[in-house]
């Protein structure tokens, strides 16, 4: 049982904290997360996003110390995603099916595939303003950020932006406003943005554009994901401003696995390399390191350096699990370089090269190979990547 947290007068945070979830779709939640809803009191009652299948109980629970979850009239889903959708079955099922549930059109599409069922979708497009009762809420369609259903609703006379997912936490704590908890948020917010939104950074662009067109007066952001952004919302619109322009930073990776040392050897000459041109460098292993973690360090890092042994004429899985995931994330302007031990065949450099041109990323060179085990030679050819790696990316700042 959570008690509900008043955001403004009639105006709640009913949703539930999942402290125990760590594994959020391939996404490390260390300190788990929240699915947060909204109750909006009036002359109408209106449930803004619900909660992930199971907590539905719950989140009525937390409704029923405010007032009875029979008395709501209407039901606004920002986003399909079943984190927030998953009990509007549950909830249309309380409150009557037909009660209005206001979505976009891609929305209701979405809501009749996963629920199978006709309630009384009432589609809402951008620029639209609805008045129910004595509240008045505008909708924002926000397309693949970061569905195809996604979407905003602003309350103009409270100044407060439900921003579905964007600009989102997954942390689930005992704070419940930025002021409550100062910058400790800020690598959350980071973390998320680097694993849910970077693919769509021409999109977070575009609507920062269209949200400064608009000329919203937005006094508190309240996503469905974490804390509510209420003394200074510009703040995480900015930082959005920053990740989403994907500037690099005088900051270098290198991304290894090993089979039997050799490419672990080889990592740690390249990062002594880059070390001694002064760029920040972070050496992760990804055996030790979640892909979420490293995706994060992947968001400013300018250059990377990624090694694998050849293991069965390809790359290592870890490895390729990574590339994966971090390629589906299209991190941009990037300067990469390949490197690897092997035995005999020796494609995985070859495989990685293929990875970063398939990113577009600039690579220093053809990478590095060696044979079974480094030998001092060896080690000097992966300080000197190291070296090129650094160098270039310096310039590439500097022009
Ligand atoms: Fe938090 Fe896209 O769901």
């Amino acid at each position: 049982m959570f008690k509900p947290v008043t955001i403004a007068e009639g105006i709640y945070s009913v949703g539930c904290r999942d402290w125990d979830i760590r594994d959020f779709h391939g996404y490390s939640t260390y300190e788990g997360t929240s699915y947060n809803a909204f109750l909006v009191q009036g002359e109408k009652n209106i449930l803004i996003d619900t909660v992930k299948s199971g907590f539905g109980e719950e989140m009525l629970a937390n409704i029923s110390r405010i007032m009875d979850p029979k008395k709501i009239d209407a039901v606004i889903s920002n986003h399909t995603e079943m984190d927030h959708s998953g009990t509007i079955p549950l909830v249309m099922h309380r409150i009557g099916e037909d009660k209005p549930l206001y979505c976009s059109k891609m929305g209701a599409k979405n809501l009749k595939s996963h629920y199978k069922k006709d309630y009384n979708y009432q589609v809402v497009g951008s620029g639209e303003t609805l008045t129910l009762g004595n509240r008045t809420f505008t909708f924002l369609e926000t397309r693949m950020l970061h569905w195809p259903d996604s979407m905003f609703t602003y309350m103009p006379d409270e100044k407060i932006l439900f921003s579905s997912d964007a600009f989102g936490q997954h942390y689930a704590g005992d704070k419940f406003f930025d002021d409550e908890i100062g910058e400790e948020i800020m690598p959350h917010a980071r973390k998320y943005y680097a694993n849910i939104l970077l693919h769509f950074s021409p999109r977070v662009q575009a609507l920062l554009a269209d949200v400064a067109k608009m000329n919203l007066d937005i006094g508190m952001i309240c996503p469905d994901h974490g804390i509510i952004w209420r003394k200074d919302p510009a703040k995480i619109i900015t930082a959005y401003d920053q990740w989403s322009r994907q500037e690099p930073a005088k900051k270098a990776l290198v991304i290894f696995d090993s089979m039997w040392e050799s490419t672990a050897k080889m990592a740690r000459a390249i990062t002594s390399g880059i070390e001694s041109e002064e760029v920040h460098v972070r050496l992760m292993n990804t055996r030790k390191w979640h892909r979420s973690d490293i995706m994060t360090e992947v968001l400013d890092a300018g250059a990377l350096a990624v090694g694998s042994p050849t293991l069965n004429n390809g790359i290592f899985p870890v490895i390729a699990d990574v590339m994966t995931y971090i390629k589906g994330l299209r991190p941009q302007n990037k300067i990469a370089a390949a490197f690897g031990s092997y035995g005999w065949s020796g494609e995985a450099v070859k495989i990685l090269n293929k990875e970063f041109e398939e990113m577009k990323w600039d690579m220093v060179s053809d990478g590095v190979k060696v044979l079974y085990v480094p030998d001092a030679s060896d080690l000097e050819r992966c300080f000197d990547l190291g070296v090129t790696l650094a160098k270039t990316l310096k310039v590439k700042l500097s022009e």
